[in-house]
């Protein structure tokens, strides 16, 4: 496994030249780590290094925003912090420079010895650069204290970047488990650091409603909460009763919304908010039981529901009426140009027995509560699109017809996504082959609880948002890629990171870097060094991606050899066999040939100590 400790090497390194008294400091390229990768990238001759007398160079407000991410940090680290100023020094500066030639969200970055220039045509574009120039520093960068004896160096370079596809998304369910502001805002700054440009908010689900409403008080009064039964599987959660006190919730005031979007927008990132229709929204009903087909009461459910046969009735005016003023309120909110309206998973049982439905599905001709719920999504389309906004829902609203401005986000595999590009829609892939973080990403007895099924590290790192099958029209429907993060099984935050880093990572290499650059062994080692700035920035990665894993082969002679393994190419494996103790464990090179019974005990080793679960 390669280490690189960059303070050692840089120590090792520098020189003192005779005619500049600075010191002079060379990088080679496997000292640059950069997620992700950079479409072109030269390394020059020595470095720029920051110190107290650095300035920023700025033009507005938006660039000294943008300054302030960085300056901030020095002064955390360094106990100084550069100056941010609107003209230029004669040298030790970090400039920001308008460049209309660069598409959106381009830029370049060129540092040399006594400065540093970011090109780019507006504000995501510079934050990128900033971004770049800030994983070009010493990871130490990232720490929450004072640093003692770094220097604050950075290798000198030219890079020119630009992302693949223009949507790269996470999605957080915030319905299932409710996570608070604080968190939605580290997840944020997570997303920044990977040049990520979308948040996808889960608002609304069966087992909460949680953005407040000021039309309808009761969605997040009643819809909010639940009767706390987390200490249960949550597909083991009994049916609650109206006895029992709900007491598991929360939900985003309107002024969390407003803080959230504003901080996201800084950092370059679009909220995108989904308000499920028309199933999963028990919560609602909850709230508002007329909202249903029968209008009978129900409860928050504390846990899984399947099949969910509660639905908004399609049949009543005063649905669409009670949905475009939710919507009213949530685009007044969320300026994103997509809206989400959910449209998965509806199972249309009410609606086959519903008078009211039943009357609408004749009134308007349709062939049955199929093209029911395509008639709801088209309503919505027509109402979002009237505001200026694109809907964006499941790829189940191609079902029974797509509405004509529409937006799919492909969830149950590409196919939806494949057929919405042919039908000419733009497309947003997050299969569950890849983009599903709720998945487990390591061998299931070492993980904790997530649903069964498997999406590991290098999976994700497989990723392509464009099938070969598409034609070159197809392809160029396709916004990009974005992971999901279903919270089901993920009650806090800390459990949130887990599993979304390091798999968003590698997501993010591949929605924004070059298809051709894809190099799974080169990823890894950047990939180690990203992981000291998640140490730094007390983000808790998982580190299934080392999990030793063993497997058995046998040959034609009935031969066994045990093959192990894990995800990173080089990592340093050490086995004992039988009883052995893993301090004399030696180095596996190749698989180990058992004739009998055998215990094999195997561990990661890092600086000649194991780390990490022992196998
Ligand atoms: C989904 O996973 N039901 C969109
Ligand atoms: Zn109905």
């Amino acid at each position: 496994m390669r280490t690189f400790p960059i303070a050692v090497f840089l120590l090792g390194l520098i020189f003192t030249c005779g005619c500049d008294r600075r010191q002079k400091i060379t990088f080679t390229e496997n000292d640059i780590s950069v997620i992700p990768k950079p479409k072109e990238l030269e390394l020059r001759d020595g470095a720029f290094v920051f110190n107290s007398e650095t300035v920023f160079v700025v033009t507005g407000e938006e660039q000294g925003k943008i300054a302030g991410i960085l300056t901030r940090k020095f002064r955390t680290v360094a106990g100084w912090e550069p100056e941010i100023a609107t003209s230029v020094p004669s040298g030790n500066y970090v400039a920001f420079r308008k460049d209309d030639s660069l598409q959106d969200e381009a830029y370049k970055l060129q540092v040399a010895e006594n400065r540093i220039i970011i090109s780019a045509n507006g504000y995501s574009g510079f934050l990128y650069g900033l971004e770049s120039l800030r994983q070009l520093l010493p990871a130490e960068i990232e720490s929450p204290t004072l640093q003692k004896d770094i220097t604050w160096a950075v290798p000198a370079v030219e890079i020119k970047d630009s992302p693949r596809f223009r949507w790269r998304g996470l999605m957080l369910d915030v319905s299932r488990h409710f996570f608070p502001k604080e968190y939605v805002l580290k997840v944020i700054d997570g997303l920044a650091l990977h040049k990520m440009n979308v948040l996808h908010l889960h608002l609304v689900d069966d087992q909460g409603w949680r953005i407040e409403i000021k039309k309808y008080p009761k969605l997040t009064e009643v819809g909010a909460y639940r009767v706390d039964k987390e200490d249960m599987h949550w597909n083991a959660r009994p049916e609650p009763k109206p006895s029992e006190n709900p007491t598991y919730g929360g939900f985003y005031s309107r002024e969390d919304i407003k803080e959230i979007v504003a901080y996201a927008k800084e950092k370059g990132i679009e909220v995108v908010p989904e308000i499920e229709m028309p199933a999963h929204v028990m919560s609602a009903i909850a709230a508002y039981p007329e909202l249903s087909c029968k209008g009978e009461p129900v409860m928050v459910p504390s846990g899984g529901v399947w099949p969910i046969t509660e639905i908004y009735c399609a049949g009543k005016e005063s649905t669409f009426e009670f949905l475009e003023n939710v919507l009213t309120e949530v685009m007044d909110l969320f300026p994103s140009k997509y809206i989400h309206v959910g449209g998965d998973e509806a199972t249309k049982t009410n609606w086959e027995s519903c008078p009211h439905c039943q009357k609408r599905i004749k009134e308007e001709a349709l062939s049955g509560v199929e093209e029911l719920q395509s008639y709801f999504m088209k309503r919505m389309e027509k109402f979002i699109s009237s505001k200026g906004r694109v809907m964006l829902g499941w790829d189940e609203i191609l079902e029974g017809g797509l509405a004509p401005g529409a937006t799919v986000m492909s969830w149950r595999g590409i196919q939806g996504g494949w057929e919405a590009s042919e039908q000419g829609h733009d497309v947003v892939m997050t299969p569950v082959s890849h983009c599903y973080f709720d998945y487990y990403q390591g061998p299931q007895d070492s993980e904790p609880l997530a649903f069964g099924a498997f999406t590991p590290l290098n999976k994700v790192y497989e990723f392509d948002p464009v099938v070969d099958s598409m034609s070159v029209k197809q392809a160029g429907h396709v916004l990009g890629g974005q992971a999901n993060l279903w919270s089901e099984y993920i009650p806090t935050t800390s459990h949130s990171e887990y599993m979304i880093y390091p798999r968003l990572t590698a997501l993010a290499e591949t929605v924004w870097s070059a298809k051709e650059d894809r190099d799974w062994k080169d990823f890894t080692s950047r990939l180690e060094q990203m992981f000291k700035r998640y140490d730094k920035l007390g983000i808790n990665y998982a580190g299934s991606a080392y999990t030793i894993t063993a497997d058995a082969e046998v040959d034609k002679n009935q031969n066994i050899t045990i093959v192990l393994g894990t995800e990173f190419p080089d990592t340093d494996i050490r086995y004992v066999l039988n009883d052995g103790d893993l301090s004399a464990a030696r180095p596996y090179t190749g698989p180990i040939a058992v004739s009998e019974t055998t215990t094999i005990k195997a561990s990661r080793f890092e600086d000649e100590k194991p780390v990490g679960k022992s196998l």
